[in-house]
């Protein structure tokens, strides 16, 4: 079955199609001032989180605030710590509220008393699938070890589909007999307006060149289908140069010669690996920041840290707030606040070291307006 074909009409193999009629995969790449004044207030839930969460993203607030950006927030409790007390992981209601906002800032969730999946899909995943945000945006500016010069490239991973659907089930558990499936789902319009938003980013960028980074000789069935959208979408976008690699590969690459990536597209679950492998080369983990978007703004979008609630060292002030206030940066794009965005990015190139607070302190002082 040919999706894009039976759907459209359209027997073309090359050329646009899928042209929007319904604004299904539309949106504006806009990284700029969205209204034109810079006295907005921009209505922000926080979901501090598990762990370190709540440390990261207290001191991210501070220093976008001491950026000059007015942020209304409203806290929201939720995560592992909430689940264990009132049973609440993210209730309809809960999420519904969440439409009302501008953006939403997450520190962290999950604690090793709730057994894995629980808070992820209840939680994370369902944010991800229930507000549509279907571009996880990862940036790595870095260098690499052994290396003498900076990478800066960005992933774009898709958000809503893939192995993490949850398709599939098990049959006879806990015989010798038992069977577990576990599907991917990729979508012609879900795999188009993910890979269509690569590209639009990476016209932005000074390199526009976007490399997609699949499986195609294993996984034919998905990858035949990232490969035909890939080449179609490219088709339309001749200023921009393009690549392929398989994913192994591209562990490969990311670590020997990472300066050859500008913008990097993959399905779900490559880019869950490749992004944590992306801020092990690019300055550890503590540093590396994400947008999950929404780029048709039918709803709020979510940023957060890929680094995880780190419950070991909890309180003690060991955790970096970077990767949070990179993060909080990110937002600030997306709200229209390049600028203060740019200067909260400036402020964090310098390393700095001491406590989560003191960390804080000095990369606002840096950027105080
Ligand atoms: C991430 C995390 C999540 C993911 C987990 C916590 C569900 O690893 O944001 O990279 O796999 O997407
Ligand atoms: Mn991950």
């Amino acid at each position: 079955m040919d999706l894009g074909h039976d759907a459209q009409g359209n027997g073309g193999s090359s050329g646009p199609r899928w042209r929007n009629p319904t604004n299904v995969t539309g949106f504006a790449l806009r990284w700029g001032p969205v209204t034109g004044t810079d006295t907005q207030t921009h209505k922000v839930a926080v979901i501090g989180g598990d762990g370190i969460g709540p440390e990261v993203t207290a001191v991210a607030l501070d220093v976008v605030r001491a950026a000059g950006v007015d942020v209304a927030t409203t806290d929201y409790d939720l995560g592992g710590a909430r689940y264990l007390r009132d049973g609440e992981i993210l209730s309809d209601e809960t999420l519904n509220s969440l439409r009302a906002f501008d953006a939403i800032l997450l520190g962290a969730v999950g604690t090793p008393d709730v057994p894995p999946g629980v808070i992820e899909r209840g939680l994370l995943l369902k944010m991800r699938f229930e507000l549509d945000l279907y571009v996880n945006q990862r940036p790595f500016v870095g260098t690499a070890p052994g290396h003498s010069h900076p990478h800066d490239f960005v992933v774009i991973r898709e958000n809503t589909e893939g192995p993490y659907v949850g398709e599939g089930g098990v049959l006879r558990r806990g015989t010798p007999h038992e069977v577990a499936t576990q599907g991917s789902v990729n979508t012609r319009m879900g795999v188009e307006r993910c890979i269509r938003y690569a590209f639009e980013l990476a016209s932005t960028r000074d390199r526009k060149h976007v490399t997609l980074v699949h499986k195609t000789n294993v996984l034919t069935f998905a990858g035949n289908l990232w490969e035909r959208t890939f080449n179609e979408v490219a088709a339309e976008y001749p200023q921009v140069g393009t690549a392929y690699n398989h994913v192994d590969a591209a562990c490969i690459y990311f670590v020997q010669d990472p300066h050859r990536y500008d913008v990097i597209v993959t399905d779900n679950l490559f880019g869950d690996i490749l992004t944590d492998l992306g801020g092990a080369v690019s300055g550890g983990i503590g540093l590396a920041s994400s947008a999950n978007l929404n780029p048709a703004r039918t709803g709020p979008s979510m940023f957060e840290p890929v680094h995880g609630s780190a419950p070991d060292i909890v309180g003690t002030g060991k955790a970096n707030p970077t990767a949070a206030i990179l993060s909080a940066a990110l937002m600030l794009d997306f709200l229209g606040e390049s600028a203060a965005a740019d200067r909260i990015r400036t402020a964090c190139a310098e390393p700095v070291s001491g406590s989560t607070t003191e960390i804080g302190r000095a990369i606002a002082s840096r950027i105080s307006v």
